[in-house]
Formats: structure tokens, sequence, C-alpha cells
């Protein structure tokens, strides 16, 4: 009774105050005041009633955000619904690590630390479930006046909204405690024109695709047009491509002849914090298209459809080397080996490739070099100083290579699919030519130090030498300035359990930071970091991952999110926010 007077009391004051919103909890953390978000223990939490309009305005798309484990157990939490399914259970187990099966589910995040590693599958249905990092709802939209509507519901009700794409994201950024949840995965269409008359001053091919398309979909889709035409993604095959992927400015195989997935944009289509359907281009809101591409995620709108050059297929070759126990046991023999094959960052760019490895204590797995307008005599020219230096060092590996008509048949046969549903605290650096160049060894070991980085920790990296500045237009857009001098850029992981107590994971966090990160700043001086791919609590952010772009990108987001409707840790104008309460609530700082 007593909430639901207090619910019609603000509710006048809404219509009546323009602007004013629900009122959050206030908490001190220290010596600071923060002003939250409302949750589901707060006063200004939506009303059951309010959550059946919200239902019935977006067609009954609404759901609870149950956890994908939720259906190996009974309860989630003291939610009065059951969901145990004996059949759905095994199904979940059976795909606990199929990327394709959890991408498709409402809210599942691929990277469980985010997720408080929550209501894991269990042989015990009494097991407890909880939500934990999950959200409290989410609309499975499939129109975008489904995802208006949740915008706009978040924004009056001053709620934590969540943009999940694919929940592909290693650094949780699509999954947030107690939030409402907007699911893009089904907005799979896919469009292509021979020639494009949109503005700009591109007239070559283009493709229209919507917010939920993922990598190999949309390569195979591109495959399929006559001429074959190539688009500018990721590695991965499940990342989504016009979610965070191109927001945070996307690299991918194609990058040293082609850029950025973030440069070859033409427009977005998409819905702003105000709930308003807009389109970014050169000639209409030409500052949100450049903020768009590359300032961040979740940052500046909900896109819901991206227009983007597509070039013409390409012949390729590729290269698969490993180096590992089967080879060596010698600590030594083997870190000269990586020495070797990293100092040659520069040369691989130059010659237009990308490159793809992975890198851990003894093991080197170099899983593709990409050659791409090269057969395999070329590709073998190109890889010359390479083996000679190994052969010279006396460095045992085995080595293959192929080459295939074109980009789509390659990236089938030579890339591989990842494992999700694994634990670690991500950073990287982008390593850039200069400091290749220069320090090229201390580089080497840098990322090397990065396998066991303390005596209790390990570490897994996977590196991508590339270069968007090769011979390619560069496009005016939001990604650091730095991509353009590229050489490698390396993730580094700080491998976890996932049930470390909190006090644990802020040590490994540390690690992450202040003994990986440092070593790796180090290393590259002049470098930068990536903000799809970095470290949450990379020291200057704000500079690491933009650059010179920060002020400008700053000042947009003041413009089109000037309440905060979006938030993703370490993005433009998130100064005054954090999530406290142990990774629970999002507040700003009064
Ligand atoms: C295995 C793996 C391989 C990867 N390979 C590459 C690579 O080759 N190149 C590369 O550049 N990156 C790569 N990434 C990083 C990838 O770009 C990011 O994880 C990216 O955020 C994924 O976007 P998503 O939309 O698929 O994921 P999600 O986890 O669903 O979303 C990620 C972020 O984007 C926001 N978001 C999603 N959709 C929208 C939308 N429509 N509008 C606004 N915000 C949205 C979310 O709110 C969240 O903040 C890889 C990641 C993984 C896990
Ligand atoms: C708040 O506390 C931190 C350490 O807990 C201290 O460094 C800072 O100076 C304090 N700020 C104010 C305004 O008292
Ligand atoms: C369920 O738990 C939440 C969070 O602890 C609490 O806010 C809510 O009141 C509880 N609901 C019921 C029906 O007990
Ligand atoms: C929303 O409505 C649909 C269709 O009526 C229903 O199946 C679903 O359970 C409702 N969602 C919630 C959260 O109640
Ligand atoms: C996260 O997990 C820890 C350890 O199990 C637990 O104490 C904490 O309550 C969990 N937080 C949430 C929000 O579920
Ligand atoms: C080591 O290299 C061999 C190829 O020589 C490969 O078959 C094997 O899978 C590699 N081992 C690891 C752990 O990567
Ligand atoms: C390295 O050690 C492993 C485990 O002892 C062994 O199986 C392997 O044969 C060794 N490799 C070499 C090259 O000696
Ligand atoms: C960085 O790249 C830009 C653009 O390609 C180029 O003009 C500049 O000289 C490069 N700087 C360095 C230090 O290599």
């Amino acid at each position: 009774m007593g909430r639901a007077l207090l619910f019609v009391s603000l509710l006048s004051v809404v219509n009546c105050v323009v602007g004013t919103e629900w009122i959050g909890e206030v908490k001190k953390e220290g010596n600071v005041t923060y002003q939250c978000k409302c949750y589901s223990d707060n006063a200004c939490w939506p009303t059951g009633a309010e959550w059946t309009a919200l239902n019935s305005t977006v067609g009954g798309a609404l759901q609870l955000a149950l956890p994908p484990g939720a259906v190996c157990h009974n309860k989630v939490g003291n939610l009065s619904v059951s969901t145990f399914n004996a059949a759905a259970c095994a199904d979940v187990k059976a795909n606990w690590v199929n990327e394709q099966y959890l991408t498709d589910h409402p809210v599942a995040n691929l990277w469980p630390l985010y997720t408080n590693n929550t209501c894991l599958p269990s042989d015990d249905p009494n097991a407890p479930c909880t939500r934990g990092f999950y959200g409290s709802y989410v609309i499975v939209a499939k129109t975008k006046d489904q995802i208006k509507a949740g915008v706009d519901f978040a924004r009056e009700h001053n709620l934590r909204l969540i943009i999940r794409n694919t929940g592909h994201d290693f650094m949780g950024r699509s999954t947030g405690f107690g939030s409402l949840i907007i699911n893009t995965h089904s907005f799979k269409e896919a469009s292509f024109v021979k020639k494009y008359t949109g503005p700009g001053d591109w007239t070559g091919s283009a493709a229209t695709v919507g917010a939920g398309v993922q990598g190999r979909e949309l390569y195979r889709q591109a495959f399929a047009q006559s001429p074959k035409v190539v688009i500018v993604g990721g590695e991965c095959p499940t990342v989504g491509w016009a979610g965070g992927y191109i927001q945070g400015g996307g690299h991918g195989p194609l990058t040293s002849i082609y850029g950025m997935g973030a440069d070859n944009v033409l427009s977005f289509d998409a819905i702003t914090a105000k709930g308003e359907y807009v389109t970014a281009s050169a000639n209409e809101n030409p500052d949100l298209f450049w903020a768009l591409k590359g300032g961040g995620p979740s940052t500046f709108a909900v896109v819901t459809s991206i227009t983007v050059k597509t070039f013409p297929e390409v012949p390729v070759a590729g290269t698969i080397i490993n180096i590992n126990s089967t080879h060596t046991n010698d600590t030594a023999v083997f870190n000269e080996g990586f020495r070797i094959f990293h100092n040659l960052a520069n040369h691989y760019v130059d010659n237009g490739m990308f490159v793809y490895f992975e890198l851990s204590t003894g093991r080197l797995h170099i899983a593709p070099f990409v050659g791409p307008n090269m057969d395999e005599a070329k590709l073998k020219v190109v890889l010359k100083p390479l083996f000679d230096q190994l052969n010279a060092a006396k460095i045992p590996y085995d080595a293959y290579t192929r080459a295939f008509p074109t980009f789509f048949e390659f990236y089938i046969d030579m890339f591989e699919d990842e494992q999700p549903n694994q634990n670690s605290v991500v950073g990287g650096r982008l390593f850039v030519q200069k400091d290749v160049a220069a320090n090229g060894d201390k580089i080497a070991e840098a990322l090397l130090f990065a396998s066991a980085p303390t005596a209790d920790t390990f570490g897994f990296s996977v590196g991508h030498i590339v270069n968007p500045g090769h011979g390619v237009p560069v496009a005016d857009n939001a990604i650091h300035p730095k991509w353009r001098n590229a050489s490698s850029f390396v993730i580094t992981n700080v491998i976890m359990n996932g049930d470390e107590s909190w006090e644990v994971k802020q040590d490994r966090n540390n690690v992450q930071t202040n003994i990986v990160g440092k070593a790796l700043r180090a290393a590259g001086p002049n470098g930068a970091t990536y903000v799809n791919e970095g470290d949450l609590h990379e020291p200057n952010w704000q500079e690491s991952f933009w650059g010179s772009n920060y002020p400008k990108l700053l000042e947009l987001r003041k413009k089109w999110d000037p309440e905060g409707v979006f938030y993703t840790q370490t993005t433009p104008g998130t100064e005054d926010w954090s999530v406290i309460d142990y990774g629970t609530k999002l507040c700003k700082k009064v």
C-alpha cells in the first residue's frame, strides 16, 4: 500500500515536472556519496503493473532474465517461477562451450566472471541459483519499436539499461546486475547492393547489416553475392558485427588491406537515449556518425543497422606455425622462437598481412598468418626472413601453408573457433611500429612475462599483428589515432577459476593492471589500448583508449546521452559513475 502511494505521488511529480527522474537510493562508500539507479529493493522500482504495461507495449516480448543454467535448478533466487527442465538442462550442459548456443540465449554472458559465476549447470536441482550479476528483465526485441520502448522505460524509471547482442564481451559489458536488458540478437537482416548511392563519396558496393548479424554469417552472405564480396569483420565466427564490434573500432583479418571495421561504415540507423530514431551519416547527424565509429559500445545510441562498404573478394594464402612441447621443452629455445616471430611484426604488416597467435608458457600457436592477395609461393617469400631466423637459431617448429581462391574459403579452413565459459581478467596493449622497431626484444619479453606474471598466476595471450594504416585510405572516426601506427595488438588474460573470493579477484585485477599492464606499458611506451579488448582498470583509460579523440567524445556523450541512460565501464563520460556494492549497483557520484 505504501509503495502504491509512493508510486502515485512520484508519478504526479513526473507528470508535473518535465525531466524529473525517479529518484534512486543515496549510498555512501568511504567518503563518496552516490545516487544510484533504481533496483528491486527500492521504492522507485517499477510496480508489477508497470512491468505488465511494458510487456504489453512490447507485444509480450518482455521476459524475466534467467541465467542459462536456471533450467538445471528448481528456483532462481526468490522468484516465484519454477525453472527446472530436465531436457533443457541436458541441452545447456551439452552446449556449455558452444558459442552459438550461448549467443542465441536471451541473456547469457560468455565469460562467467562477469556474471559472478552464478547459477552454473548442476546435477542437483536443489542447488541454489541466483541471478548474480545478470539483469532482472529482458526484452527480446524483434522490432525497433520494442527497442525504443525499452530505452524509454529504462530512462523514465531510472533503471540500469543493458544492450545485449551476443553476450560475447570479454569485459562483461553486456551484463549488469538488476538491469533491464534489450536483446538485439534477432536483427538478422542483411542486404547487399552493387552500387551505393547514399551520402558520402563512396560509389562502390555496400551492405546494410542488422544489429544482430554475427561475423561468420555476414562473411557467408557476402560470399554468396555475385560477384562475391568481403566485409571487414572480426576473427571470431560468433562475435556480433554491428553491435560492440563496430562501436569499439573492430580489427580483423582483412584490416591490413581494407582498414578497421569502423573505417568502412557509411551510415547508422540508431535509437538515441531520448528514444529518437536517427540516421547518422556524412549528411545527417555527422557528429554522432563520427562517435559511433569507434567511440565505445553502448555509449551514444542503440544501433539497429549499419550500412558499410563491401570490397571485391581476394585470394588469400595462410600459414600455421606451432612451437610447443612437441618441439621443445627448453624455455630459452621457446622464448627465442617467440622473440624472432614477434620482432618481425612490422615486416608482416608492411606486406599487408594480419597474424593471429596464442601464447602461453611453452606454447605458441600462430593460426594463421593471413596473406591477402598472395599465393603459396608469395607467402613463403614474405615469411622467408622468419624461417631463416628460426632455422639459424635452431628453433624446432612445424609449419604448413595453403592458398585459397577467396578469403571466405581461407577463413573457414584456417581460423579456429574459441571456447566460451572460461574465466580470466582481461587486459592488453597495442604496440606501435616505432616501439616494435626500437624495443622489440623488450616487448617480446613483456609478453612472455604475461604467461606467468606471479608465483601463483598464469596467463594466456591472444595476439593480432595488424595495421589499419597500411595502404588504406584513412577514415575520420573516433578510434585511437595510434591504430594507424599499429603493429601488434595483444590481449593478455590472467587465468581464474571464477570461484575466487572478492579479495582474490581484486588481487587478480591488480596483477593484470599493475604487474602485466605495467610491463606492457613500459615495453611499448608509445602505444595505446583497445576499448573492446582491454583492461577495465586501465590507468588513464580516456587517453589510452582514444588519445586525442577523447575530449570530443566526452562532449558528444554529454550531447547525446546527457542523463546517463547508457553505461559501460571506461566509456566516454562515465567518470562519475561506478558499480558499487560488490559489483552490483550502478551509481553516480553526487
Ligand atoms: C572470442 C572473441 C573474439 C573476438 N575477436 C575480435 C576481433 O577479431 N576483432 C575485434 O575488434 N574484436 C574482437 N572481439 C571483441 C569484440 O569486438 C567485443 O567483444 C564486442 O564488444 C562484441 O560485441 P557484441 O555486440 O558481439 O557483444 P555483446 O557482448 O553483446 O555487446 C558488447 C558491448 O556492445 C554493446 N552493444 C551491443 N550491441 C549494441 C547495439 N546494437 N547498440 C549499442 N551498443 C551495443 C553492449 O551493450 C556491450 O557494451 C572478440 C571477442 C571475443 C569474445
Ligand atoms: C576520500 O578518501 C580517500 C581515501 O579513502 C582519500 O584519498 C581522499 O582524499 C578523501 N577525499 C576527501 C574529499 O576527503
Ligand atoms: C526477493 O529478493 C529481492 C532482493 O533480495 C528483494 O528485493 C525482494 O523483496 C524479494 N522478493 C520477495 C517476494 O521476497
Ligand atoms: C509478457 O507477456 C507474454 C505474453 O503474454 C508472457 O508469456 C510473458 O510471460 C510476459 N512476461 C512477463 C515478464 O511477465
Ligand atoms: C557473488 O558471489 C559471491 C560469492 O559466492 C557472493 O557472496 C555474492 O553474494 C554474489 N553476489 C551476487 C550479487 O550474487
Ligand atoms: C603442438 O603442436 C602440434 C603440431 O606439431 C599440434 O598437433 C599440437 O596440438 C600442439 N599442442 C598444443 C598444446 O597446442
Ligand atoms: C616435453 O615434455 C613432455 C612431458 O614430459 C614430453 O611428453 C615431451 O616429449 C617433451 N618434448 C620434447 C621435445 O622432448
Ligand atoms: C603514424 O601514422 C600516421 C598515419 O599513417 C603517419 O602520418 C605518422 O607518421 C605515423 N607516426 C609514426 C610515429 O610512425
